[in-house]
């Protein structure tokens, strides 16, 4: 299947079945979508909702969390656990505004200089938060790519990482690219799900050579232990 064809079926059902009024998206700003996206990558969307409205309550600004004591910022991620991820959220706030004026980068190399951001969470705050072209591969949308190509590779090796990011490359459209990596991480979150997934609610399982093999039940492949 053409990638514009994956990605034109996608955004029709994120039309009908996305997630549109997550607190991030309403104002998408790169501040909230990059603190959205540290808390989202060990913790659900329903657990960090709550979380997220508590956060930006007290830090509304890059400027005001880089004033912040860290006892304070730390009080606020008790409960989200892995607080290396607010340590490294903290200290890159304290970065921007010192030394590039509390402006976030605009591109994903800038955004990956800063401590806590990775590829995906950098491709999230440039589609995002500034609707420029970036490809987004957090655990759902790598679950998502991996059976849309049967890629049977051990998750965590390069075999693995290095062909996902080239097929995240290929699907994610130029337009409606918000949307696009949106779409991609909801259905990943909502039918392409690890377990028994909802094949017969999907927007693409007639793209989806994992399943046309029968085995989206056995990608990814556990890790090896
Ligand atoms: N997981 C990671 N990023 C997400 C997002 N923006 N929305 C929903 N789930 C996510």
């Amino acid at each position: 299947r053409a990638p514009d064809e994956i990605a034109g079926a996608l955004l029709n059902w994120f039309d009908v079945h996305g997630r549109h009024d997550l607190p991030w998206q309403h104002p998408r700003t790169a501040y909230r979508v990059w603190v959205a996206e540290i808390m989202l990558q060990q913790t659900q969307v329903t657990t960090v909702i709550g979380y997220f409205n508590a956060f930006m309550a007290r830090f509304p600004d890059i400027e005001t969390l880089a004033d912040a004591p860290s006892d304070d910022v730390m009080a606020h991620w008790a409960g989200l656990g892995y607080y290396a991820r607010a340590r490294n959220l903290h200290a890159a706030a304290r970065a921007v505004v010192a030394e590039q004026g509390g402006v976030m980068p605009r591109d994903v190399d800038g955004l990956m200089a800063l401590p806590g951001i990775g590829r995906s969470t950098a491709g999230a705050i440039v589609a995002q938060a500034y609707g420029d072209w970036a490809p987004i591969l957090d655990g759902n949308a790598k679950r998502v790519v991996a059976r849309l190509a049967a890629v049977e590779a051990t998750p965590g090796t390069a075999a693995y990482e290095k062909p996902l990011w080239q097929l995240a490359e290929r699907y994610t459209p130029r337009e409606r690219v918000t949307d696009y990596t949106q779409a991609i991480m909801d259905l990943g979150a909502t039918l392409c799900t690890r377990r028994r997934p909802a094949c017969e609610r999907c927007p693409l399982a007639d793209c989806c050579v994992a399943r046309a093999e029968g085995i989206q039940d056995r990608i990814p492949t556990p890790r090896k232990r």
